[in-house]
């Protein structure tokens, strides 16, 4: 049997970005988009441009810059959405306009108050008005599993018959469990006309913990594209998780008869890279790009693993881009084989930041001496991550210790101006938080702490990632430093400098 190809939507910078506390500049999410595509993904899904005007700039950014893979936009079905949409994706190398309407009653009754032949009416609308602006239309039929089979179907044929390309099957409130949705998409491809001329895709969240399964089991039934995100982040429990998708697919290719155009290599800068510039941590044992994904403990297991790696060993990392950690770099190591080793580990940065990336380097090298692969990933990271500077560390000093209050003093530059302030808390980072708040004049509710040392060592870098809420929306932070006192710092700040980007 001819193997059949699985298209990769990936909605990252969409559904991802919608998960509580992330909010990704537009030349961030441009650095995503650039790794999805040397990842290959057949589609981006850049943002819903009405939403904001940040997410309208995002999509054009991305439209403007990505020139192999198809850009996609969110709109309602309503003209507005979809003009805006059309607009913002235009110049994009291949524009998909993603419209949807709720097909549940549940949904329809109380939260859009229509009746199921409005709705009808307005997916024909939103597929004609998308006509205007591309070939490429997407339409979902929102909450799919918790809807009237027959209704369904009637919409999506509606979809069809008006020029939808790709009929997206979402399970909205990730309710579905697998052989009920299988048994969706089976019906679907049996039902309605005109389903074999378009792509059938779906859209599974994670609340039951089933969003890849049921995709896979999708896949069984005629689906031949699958909507996820990197690291399974999302609304809520999240998307399924692009990674795990992926390498299913390509571990038990023949099994499934399905493959993707997917570079399996990139998958683990990928997930690190939206890692670190969402703040969404992976936790260690997450499938595939968790760091304990590949690591044997058991006494029998290792014992079989120095004997044949497959014993234990069913991907072999290297094939997802895991390599491990060699110390490479030092404080004599110049430009250019500073930028020798980031291009031999697939890191790329335009001119002013490898510049700035390589100081950086100096000044780590100076204090720590050797410099290895997951530190200068971690410099890196940091520099793509990019907002807007409101506020701007210019010094801090923090006193603490056995039986001292800890005090801190915090200096920044705030529109050219520098201010100053000074306050005592329970521990330095307690105290180091207030004086920032005093300076900022901002107040926030800490409710996350996390830090982490990006490599082995005394010496080794701090990362810290916090989350802060703020007029009810939550706000990550991150940075990285020796100091961990400084990390913290550069976190907070961090979330500063993003609650009044989004204010
Ligand atoms: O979960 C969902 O239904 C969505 C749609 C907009 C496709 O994200
Ligand atoms: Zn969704």
């Amino acid at each position: 049997m001819m193997s059949r190809k699985i298209y990769i939507f990936d909605t990252t910078l969409r559904d991802g970005e919608q998960a509580p506390g992330i909010h990704l500049s537009v030349k961030e999410k441009l650095e995503i988009a650039h790794q999805l595509e040397n990842l290959n993904v057949d589609i981006i899904e850049a943002g819903f441009p009405i939403s904001s005007a940040s997410d309208f700039e995002s999509v054009k950014e991305v439209s403007a810059n990505v020139k192999s893979r198809g850009v996609a936009a969110l709109a309602r079905a309503v003209e507005k959405d979809i003009d805006v949409a059309g607009e913002a994706l235009r110049g994009a190398f291949q524009p998909v306009i993603h419209t949807f309407i709720s097909s549940s009653d549940i949904h329809l009754k109380h939260q859009f108050k229509k009746t199921r032949d409005q709705a009808l009416e307005m997916a024909a609308k939103a597929v004609n008005r998308a006509k205007k602006y591309t070939d490429i239309i997407e339409f979902s039929a929102m909450d799919a599993t918790r809807s009237d089979r027959e209704f369904l179907c009637r919409l999506l044929q509606t979809a069809i018959e008006h020029g939808a390309k790709i009929i997206n099957v979402p399970d909205t409130v990730g309710y579905a469990i697998p052989g009920e949705f299988s048994s969706l998409v089976e019906y679907i491809a049996q039902n309605v006309k005109g389903i074999e001329d378009v792509i059938i895709s779906v859209h599974c969240h994670d609340d039951l913990g089933l969003a890849v399964a049921n995709s896979i089991m999708a896949v069984q039934k005629g689906a031949s594209q699958i909507e996820c995100a990197v690291n399974g982040i999302g609304e809520r429990a999240g998307n399924a998780s692009l990674e795990e998708i992926v390498m299913i697919i390509d571990t038990r290719k023949k099994e499934l008869g399905v493959y993707t155009d997917i570079k399996t290599e990139e998958i683990m800068r990928t997930s690190s890279l939206v890692r670190y510039l969402t703040g969404y941590l992976v936790p260690p044992n997450k499938a595939i790009v968790g760091k304990n994904a590949f690591i044997h403990e058991a006494g029998i297991h290792q014992d079989g693993m120095l004997k044949e790696r497959s014993t234990y060993e069913i991907i072999k990392p290297e094939h997802i881009g895991v390599h491990s950690s060699k110390l490479v770099l030092g404080k004599h190591s110049g430009r250019h084989a500073f930028a020798k080793r980031l291009e031999e580990l697939g890191l790329k940065l335009q001119k002013d930041d490898l510049e700035k990336a390589f100081d950086r380097f100096k000044a780590l090298a100076d204090k720590k001496g050797q410099i290895n692969d997951k530190d200068l990933k971690a410099i890196v990271e940091d520099e793509i991550r990019e907002v807007a500077e409101h506020f701007k560390l210019d010094f801090y000093q923090v006193v603490s210790g056995t039986n001292v209050k800890a005090t801190a003093t915090i200096g920044m530059e705030i529109e050219g101006k520098m201010r100053q302030s000074a306050a005592c808390g329970d521990g330095p980072v307690d105290a180091s938080f207030k004086a920032i708040d005093a300076v900022t004049g901002l107040h926030t509710q800490l409710v996350e702490y996390n830090i982490e040392a990006v490599s082995e060592g005394k010496d080794a870098i701090g990362s810290v990632r916090i989350m802060v809420i703020s007029d009810g929306k939550e706000v990550m932070g991150s940075g990285i430093s020796t100091d961990i006192i400084e990390a913290s710092i550069k976190a907070y700040v961090d979330a500063m400098n993003r609650i009044m980007e989004n204010s």
